[in-house]
């Protein structure tokens, strides 16, 4: 039996993780998105580029639901990007409509997929999707903690001219400005970052990573990032869908984890065929817990604004 992962939004962010995907070969790929022609385009192009990279996938672009049908797992990239000077929050309103929209069909036509959300607020568009889906809550997750700990990792590798492969990193909290960072819990090898680098160099690299999105941002101007937010998706993608039982920073819903009642917040979940299938709760530090529960009183801030609209 093939699997089959649908990506809704046919723009930078789901266009790299249509063709991540298919480099893998984890499953055939439906790629959608309202814009008249372009996903067909663009899977067309993929599905070209098989021959050549040694490939065996179906790759479909539609602007509609129907082949979607049945998929094992739909990513969620649609919706507004930023722009220079735009927090995530800024984004909230107009992607709200966007990702209820964009739930309503998928369940339709994919009742029993895994949603794997990446639109920003990234944690408050989880929410939407769980809310609107009516899905349980290990099958809606949010990338964000991949990426940010992604950021963290390269960060270090770069500080210490160490390998990317030896830094472990742990990033929680909402994705935006108050994201944690947890320095106690990174390390090169084992070797905690304390012991590596002086503090400030640790402050300044903790400081990028929150910032992360948006200095690449500013470069782009017109857009945010993609190669990055789409790896991060695909390695969820393919924890799931191998059974890999990954353990991964991801936004989860929490209902009482970390103190946190009703809200999606990065956490350390296993990823596997049943989405999420462990919340891990690890004991934190008092600072840790002060800057994760600042970081949950953002994320529900943004809840407080759309709540009203789905009741
Ligand atoms: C980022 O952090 C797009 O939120 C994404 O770059």
């Amino acid at each position: 039996m093939r699997n089959k992962v649908t990506v809704v939004g046919g723009g930078n962010v789901g266009a790299s993780c249509a063709l991540t995907l298919a480099f893998k070969e984890i499953a055939d790929i439906v790629l959608v998105d309202v814009i008249e022609g372009v996903p067909m385009g663009k899977a067309l192009d993929m599905l070209q580029t098989g021959p050549i990279e040694g490939y065996d996938v179906r790759v479909t672009g539609a602007n509609d639901y129907g082949p979607t049908a049945n998929s094992d797992v739909v990513v969620i990239t649609a919706g507004l990007a930023r722009k220079p000077g735009m927090s995530r929050d800024d984004l909230l309103l107009a992607n709200y409509e966007v990702v209820k929209s964009v739930t309503e069909q998928v369940v339709k036509h994919s009742p029993n997929a895994i949603l794997v959300l990446v639109t920003n607020p990234l944690d408050a568009m989880c929410w939407v999707a769980y809310k609107v889906s009516k899905f349980a809550k290990n099958r809606v997750i949010g990338m964000a903690g991949v990426l940010d700990s992604a950021r963290f990792r390269t960060f270090i590798a770069a500080e210490l001219n160490v390998s990317v492969e030896n830094v472990t990193a742990v990033v929680m909290g909402g994705h935006g400005d108050t994201m944690v960072p947890v320095v106690r819990l990174s390390s090169v090898s084992g070797i905690p970052l304390t012991e590596l680098m002086p503090q400030d160099t640790l402050d300044q690299i903790v400081e990028r990573t929150r910032n992360g999105g948006a200095e690449i941002v500013k470069y782009l101007k017109s857009g945010s990032a993609y190669y990055a937010p789409a790896a991060a998706a695909v390695e969820m993608v393919e924890s799931i869908l191998k059974d890999k039982k990954k353990v991964l920073p991801c936004a989860a819903y929490l209902e009482g984890e970390y103190g946190i009642h009703g809200l999606f917040v990065g956490v350390p979940v296993k990823l596997g065929r049943g989405g999420i299938e462990k919340i891990y709760e690890i004991r934190l530090e008092e600072s840790e817990k002060a800057m994760l529960n600042k970081s949950a009183a953002s994320v529900q801030e943004l809840i407080d604004v759309i709540k009203p609209k789905i009741g």
